[in-house]
């Protein structure tokens, strides 16, 4: 499917791999993650808007392209994403963020929104959503239906694992979403929880249980 990036890269899926552990402990574990958001942001960032700008080295002026100021959104869904922002926010200081708060209903499986904060001029930036988990793909799919409601046009999605299920319910929905993931895994149980997955996401960042 076009638009859809799985990374299945040998630096990222040994991080996987210590991050689904289940004696991976909090602090590692947030390290972790945002190590493996940020090998991802290289490729996710590669078409951000960029300015030609002069710069003097020692030796001669010369013209570098640099990122456009306010040019990025990063978009974290609570709680989990919140795990993905300074990883990113390290290495583009310059970029904005928004917050989108959704949990799913234990029942249904179904987003309930909670807090939707978003920076100024959100229609005229890149919005990279960020969110370990992509299951269902209903979380994804009503933080984008967010973005689009306020006239976002450039949305990006990074995932660090996506179930086969979430990743087709968002093509489906939003084809001109581009999508990053770290890896695909099998299928989801009947909880909605990604196999094998690591778990509860926002628990084991936050050590809420
Ligand atoms: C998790 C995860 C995603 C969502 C994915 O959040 O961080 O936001 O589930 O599931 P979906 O694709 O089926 O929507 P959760 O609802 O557990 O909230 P939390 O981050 O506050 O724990
Ligand atoms: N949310 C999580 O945190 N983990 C899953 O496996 C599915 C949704």
């Amino acid at each position: 499917m076009s638009n859809i990036t799985i990374f299945n890269h040998p630096l990222i899926s040994h991080k996987v791999a210590l991050l689904r552990d289940k004696n991976t402990d909090t602090k590692q574990f947030r390290e972790l993650v945002t190590e493996i958001t940020l090998l991802m942001a290289y490729e996710a960032f590669r078409d951000m808007p960029t300015v030609e700008k002069i710069v003097e080295t020692p030796l001669e002026k010369c013209v570098q392209r640099v990122v456009t100021e306010n040019s990025i959104a990063i978009i974290p869904v609570l709680r989990a994403g919140l795990g993905m922002v300074e990883g990113i926010l390290s290495h583009f200081p310059m970029a904005k963020v928004g917050h989108i708060g959704l949990y799913r209903d234990h029942e249904k499986l179904e987003p309930r929104e909670y807090y939707c904060k978003l920076p100024e001029n959100i229609d005229k930036k890149v919005c990279l959503i960020v969110d370990p988990m992509l299951a269902t793909g209903g979380s994804a799919n009503a933080a984008i239906a967010l973005l689009k409601e306020r006239n976002c046009t450039h949305i990006k999605l990074m995932n660090i694992i996506c179930a086969p299920e979430g990743i087709n319910a968002v093509h489906t929905a939003h084809p001109d979403v581009q999508i990053y993931c770290a890896t695909m895994d099998r299928e989801l149980n009947e909880n909605g929880y990604i196999l094998p997955g690591l778990g509860d996401a926002g628990d084991r960042i936050f050590g809420t249980k």
